[in-house]
């Protein structure tokens, strides 16, 4: 049996624990954005680094909201949202984000986007969009979103990589295996 074959039996035959799904998953380093809604009465949001860009025309993005997200099912009833990608000065922001339950936009300066959904200063990036639908998956929903306006801004991302995040030198180059 060649090695490639052998790697194959393995992966096949046993089955892969969330804390391996998390560990080796985290080996493709993203960026991060924090998802915003407003439903009338206050602003919402929750980080999130499944994001990713779907189709150019229409233009789609999706990202996986959790089951146990508190925030996505108040975003999803308005139909609309705002994806704010993170620069490298917003770890803070990414933190707070990631935090069920607390007033998250505490010393946050955002204003309403053109939809309503809260747009954060300082943000690498600023997408607008409409909820279009929705797949259930496992533990998360792979949410399609619809892009009405977009626009990028200078300066340097936020990234994910291994459990960490940081700024483009500022991840560590071997960072222990999480999970
Ligand atoms: C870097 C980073 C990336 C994350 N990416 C996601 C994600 O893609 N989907 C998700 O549901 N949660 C993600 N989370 C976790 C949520 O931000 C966290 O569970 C948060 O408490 C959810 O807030 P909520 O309960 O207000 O929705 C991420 C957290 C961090 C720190």
């Amino acid at each position: 049996m060649g090695r490639n074959d052998a790697a194959a039996t393995k992966a096949s035959s046993s089955r892969p624990r969330p804390q391996d799904m998390r560990a080796v998953l985290g080996h493709f380093c993203t960026g991060i954005a924090v998802i915003t809604g407003h439903d009338g009465q206050r602003p919402l949001g929750f980080t999130c680094q499944s994001l990713t860009s779907v189709s150019l025309d229409p233009p789609y993005v999706s990202f996986c909201p959790a089951l146990s997200s508190t925030s996505w099912p108040l975003i999803r009833a308005t139909g609309r949202l705002c994806i704010n990608i993170l620069a490298d000065d917003q770890e803070a922001i990414c933190a707070q984000f990631a935090l069920a339950g607390e007033d998250k936009f505490a010393a946050v300066e955002w204003h309403p986007a053109s939809n309503g959904s809260p747009q954060i200063a300082g943000a690498l990036a600023t997408i607008e969009a409409d909820l279009e639908f929705e797949h259930g998956a496992g533990d998360h929903t792979i949410v399609v979103a619809h892009v009405t306006t977009l626009q990028a801004h200078p300066g340097r991302p936020l990234l994910f990589y291994r459990g960490d995040y940081g700024g483009l030198s500022g991840l560590r180059a071997d960072p222990a295996a999480v999970g």
